[in-house]
């Protein structure tokens, strides 16, 4: 079988992988990052989101093989290594974004990729841009909540540090 390296959360990593293995079966199965869900494996949910060479990407719609060298983050990578959450899964835990949590990792995932993009989305641009993420509990009003409440504590560091 064919080996696959590749970064994930700043570590090097490799495994033998089939050319058909998806770079979410390669997380979760190969490095046991489970963080990653599989929702539908048929590229509809987001419970997969990863980020790829900084680019948000459905895990589930890639080959691991196609990620040859490829900077990929996790959810797993998110917070600070002594547990501290990110401002955003802060904000996702302050506002009560989630409630059974699968599709949390996958909304956290994706709303990082916007933040990046568009540090002070509207409400529209922030619903616009999760129209992949299915949140099977129906959490969206309080999940653009944290998400709006995330760019607001982003714009006040920012502020802080001019
Ligand atoms: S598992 Fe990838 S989009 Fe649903
Ligand atoms: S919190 Fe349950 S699927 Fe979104």
């Amino acid at each position: 079988m064919p080996t696959v390296s590749m970064k994930v959360n700043g570590k090097p990593v490799s495994g033998e992988v089939e050319g058909r293995t998806l770079l979410v079966q390669f997380l979760r199965e190969s490095l046991g990052l489970t963080g990653t869900h599989v929702g539908c494996d048929t590229s509809q949910c987001g419970a997969c989101v990863v980020h790829v060479d900084g680019e948000s990407v459905k895990a589930c719609s890639v080959f691991a093989l196609g990620c040859e060298g490829a900077e990929v983050a996790t959810i797993e990578g998110m917070a600070e290594p002594d547990g501290t959450l990110s401002p955003l899964q802060q904000a996702f835990q302050d506002h009560h974004g989630l409630q059974c949590g699968f599709c949390t990792p996958g909304m956290v995932m994706s709303a990082a990729d916007l933040l990046a993009k568009n540090a002070n989305p509207t409400e529209g641009e922030i619903r616009d841009w999760l129209e992949g993420d299915i949140c099977r509990c129906t959490g969206y009003h309080n999940i653009v909540k944290a998400i709006q409440a995330a760019a607001a504590t982003q714009a006040g560091r920012a502020h802080a540090a001019e």
